[in-house]
């Protein structure tokens, strides 16, 4: 799949211009990592990845198709969005009802519903929770919830917008477990995080947004060694990365074998 923004823009009926002439193109199946501060435009953003949202300036083409030719449903079943907070996408009694509501809509057979349904559970870790209420879930178990609800619609593009918010060590393992399924079944999965470990733990392809507008774009390792315009984002690279830049190593690094590596290099030296 490929995602195509040009020029675009995004004011809100309120008058806030969110999106200030984004031009972006997000291709193949690298899961993407769109960061940057609070309000910076990432939702506003990925909500056009499917239509949520329209431009009111500019054009998004998705495999070279312009988004306002079809409706969101439509678009839905290509391109998966998961809201930032659980409690805007569940309605439903249980979360069985959840993971069903978007396969029947659109017309998935029965039986691949059943298959969805045990091989999403798994990847989920919510088995044992499937004839659950909603409210009888922590707030983990809500985003797996809504996390499983798209993955079951078995869209191309799978967008998680602020997963890791909330979540304990656990809770970023079985993110970090879906994000590589995901990868190996060739599927897009696009990720809003501000967890800055997470994010170079799993993703090499990084967009970061500042004010509207895409500030970098690149691979993890040249995007986080621009210290100075990510000061700009208010974007903090991990400490262990922070620390080997104040030490004037001359690598990026994310992990401790890598800062090591690179220590031993300049003893040598
Ligand atoms: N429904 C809305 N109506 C009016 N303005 C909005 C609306 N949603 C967002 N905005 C404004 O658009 C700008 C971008 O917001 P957006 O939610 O896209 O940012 P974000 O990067 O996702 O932030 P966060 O990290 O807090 O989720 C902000 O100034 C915000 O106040
Ligand atoms: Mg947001």
């Amino acid at each position: 799949m490929r995602i195509e923004l040009i020029s675009l823009g995004h004011v809100y009926p309120t008058g806030d211009e969110a999106l200030k002439g984004v031009d972006l193109v997000i291709e193949g199946t690298e899961p993407v990592a769109i960061i940057g501060q609070n309000g910076a435009g990432k939702t506003t953003l990925v909500k056009h990845f499917n239509g949520i949202l329209r431009p009111t300036s500019g054009q998004v083409l998705i495999n070279g198709e312009d988004i306002n030719n079809r409706s969101t449903a439509q678009w839905s079943r290509d391109v998966g969005y998961v809201f930032q907070n659980p409690d805007d996408q569940i309605f439903l009694e249980t979360i069985r009802k959840e993971f069903e509501f978007g396969p029947k809509q659109i017309g998935m057979p029965e039986e691949k519903i059943k298959e969805q349904m045990d091989f999403v559970s798994e990847l989920c870790l919510l088995k044992d929770k499937l004839d659950l209420h909603p409210f009888d879930l922590t707030l983990t178990e809500k985003k797996f919830c809504t996390i499983g609800s798209i993955i079951m619609m078995d869209p191309k593009v799978i967008i998680f917008d602020e997963p890791t918010c909330g979540q304990d060590v656990e809770g970023n393992k079985r993110l970090k477990n879906i994000v590589k399924t995901l990868q190996d079944m060739g599927k897009l999965c696009i990720t809003i995080s501000h967890d800055m470990k997470f994010v170079v733990e799993n993703f090499r392809h990084v967009i970061v947004m500042c004010k509207g507008k895409v500030l970098l774009d690149g691979d993890s390792k040249e995007v986080f060694s621009q210290v100075d315009k990510l000061k700009q984002s208010f974007v903090s690279p991990p400490p262990i990365t922070r620390v080997a830049q104040k030490a004037g190593f001359k690598e990026t690094v994310f992990n401790i074998d890598e800062f090591m590596r690179e220590f031993d290099n300049r003893k040598e030296k």
